[in-house]
């Protein structure tokens, strides 16, 4: 494809702006880990992440992200950078261990003073502050005492989320509890790709369970401090279809889309976890940890619910049938958890730097299934963006078309969803700048904004100023 400059986009398609409603909130996303660097500053406790990336092997290239873009110093730059781009809403979260350095206790001050200080530049700036409570950084401390399969964890995390509630709940309005709890229970229990890299099947449901009581336990106590907040949960789902109808591929698709979305939304939206999973994980002792009342914690009282969208799964429970395989976060866990023998099959489109297939279509899919499903709770897309090794060219701009195509098409999937009656307010992309992608270290790289990693220079991408010009016109080029 050959690249464009943003206004060579628009005039590209020179007409009108397909139109969001006035108040959509327009932003990006990040996490504490991935950003901030800083990591032994103001008290800071160690992290599961901080020791999986001194664990030989565990994240390519040997990164680990102790200075990572260095977001900690750099915050006010950041913020303006956001403010150029013309962002009324930003999405970042809360290091647990800045808090609560040992999981534990009371909070340190230095810790909050931080979120503080970003939260009033930011609205300065007229951008409302989006926070999410964890993004996969439990303190090290914790996880020593048994981590998220124990139980024990979801009553401190309350104790966490009550704290940094308490202190930034008078100018923060919108607050994720969770961030992508599937990929913290599997990714970081069942295949061990990501911290604390433990491959224990069961501990994985344990801690998929604690996590959603988390999610529980935490918002009862924020709505115990005060009521005016709107608090939810952000979750990964993906579109998920059988290769064939085979009885044996639609049984492939029933398993996975149970485990990747409808255990999550059933619970969180229903409380209750589906009766054919239950059936499927009952080898495993799923229900063992689940006691009397938790659902009742976990499930229906949300305000909202942020969705993370990458790709779709098409899924197979047949043998080999020389259908190429196509990379999926999924594929490596599914030999662990009531998945075995489900082959993730590649269709033949366009994949990012991840491997991952583009497919906006799925999105509408996402959308869909979840107004039917659990309706009347306000959707926002708390995540949605590509990454590849993007580099810049030799004048020092970064040329990114494959970036710019890939938004346009999933912000044009949800501007008709918009005009179909679904409730979706919001789009953060993943992400601001480029940052510590987890296992893949530095290599792969989602930002709007390029990173020098040598000098921390921020570059602006041609997908920034894709980007800031959508919002500005409020909607996409027809
Ligand atoms: C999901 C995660 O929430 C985020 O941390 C990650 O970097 C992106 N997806 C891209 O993989």
């Amino acid at each position: 494809m050959t690249a464009f400059s943003a206004d060579q986009q628009t005039e590209r398609s020179g007409r009108s702006a397909a139109r969001f409603p006035q108040d959509f909130r327009w932003g990006a996303a990040t996490s504490a880990y991935q950003i901030e660097g800083a990591a032994a500053e103001d008290g800071r406790g160690r992290s599961v992440w901080d020791t999986f990336c001194d664990t030989p092997g565990a994240v390519l290239g040997g990164d680990n992200a102790a200075e990572a873009v260095d977001h900690y110093h750099r915050y006010r730059e950041d913020v303006a950078l956001m403010a150029d781009l013309g962002f009324n809403a930003y999405r970042f979260s809360v290091s647990w261990p800045r808090i609560q350095p040992t999981g534990a206790g009371a909070a340190d001050r230095r810790g909050l003073d931080f979120y503080s200080r970003l939260v009033d530049e930011l609205l300065a700036a007229g951008i409302e502050p989006w926070l999410t409570l964890y993004h996969w950084d439990l303190p090290q401390a914790l996880e020593d005492r048994g981590g998220w399969p124990e139980r024990d964890t979801a009553l401190r995390f309350a104790e966490f989320a009550a704290l940094v509630h308490g202190a930034l709940g008078d100018r923060v309005r919108n607050w994720m509890t969770i961030n992508e709890p599937w990929c913290a229970a599997y990714l970081g229990y069942a295949s061990g790709e990501h911290a604390p890299g433990r491959r224990e099947p069961a501990a994985a449901l344990y801690a998929a369970h604690h996590l959603l009581l988390g999610h529980g336990l935490a918002l009862e106590a924020m709505r115990g401090q005060r009521r005016d907040t709107r608090i939810g949960p952000a979750v990964n789902l993906y579109a998920v279809t059988p290769a064939t109808d085979a009885p044996e591929d639609l049984d492939a698709a029933r398993r996975i889309d149970g485990l990747q979305n409808r255990f999550f939304l059933d619970a969180l939206l229903h409380g209750r976890y589906p009766a054919d999973l239950l059936a499927d994980l009952a080898p495993f002792g799923f229900e063992d940890c689940v006691q009397d009342g938790d659902l009742e914690v976990i499930g229906g009282r949300n305000d909202l619910l942020g969705i993370n969208y990458y790709t779709r799964h098409t899924v197979s429970g047949l043998p080999g049938d020389g259908v190429q395989a196509v990379s999926s976060p999924f594929s490596s866990v599914s030999p662990w958890v009531g998945s075995e023998h489900v082959r993730f099959l590649g269709q033949g489109r366009p994949v990012t730097g991840m491997g991952w297939e583009i497919d906006p279509d799925g999105l509408r899919e996402v959308l869909d299934q979840v107004c039917r499903d659990y309706p009347a709770v306000p959707l926002y897309i708390t995540e949605n963006g590509a990454g590849y090794e993007d580099a810049p060219d030799g004048d020092g701009t970064v040329q990114d078309p494959e970036r710019i195509a890939y938004l346009d098409a999933h912000l044009r999937t949800c501007q008709e969803a918009i005009a179909d009656g679904v409730p979706l307010k919001g789009y953060f992309t993943w992400s601001l700048l480029d940052n510590f992608e987890w296992a893949w270290g530095y290599s792969k790289r989602f930002g709007l904004v390029y990173v020098d990693y040598a000098t921390q220079r921020r570059i602006p991408k041609a997908s920034a100023a894709w980007y800031a010009r959508v919002i500005r016109q409020g909607g996409l080029p027809d």
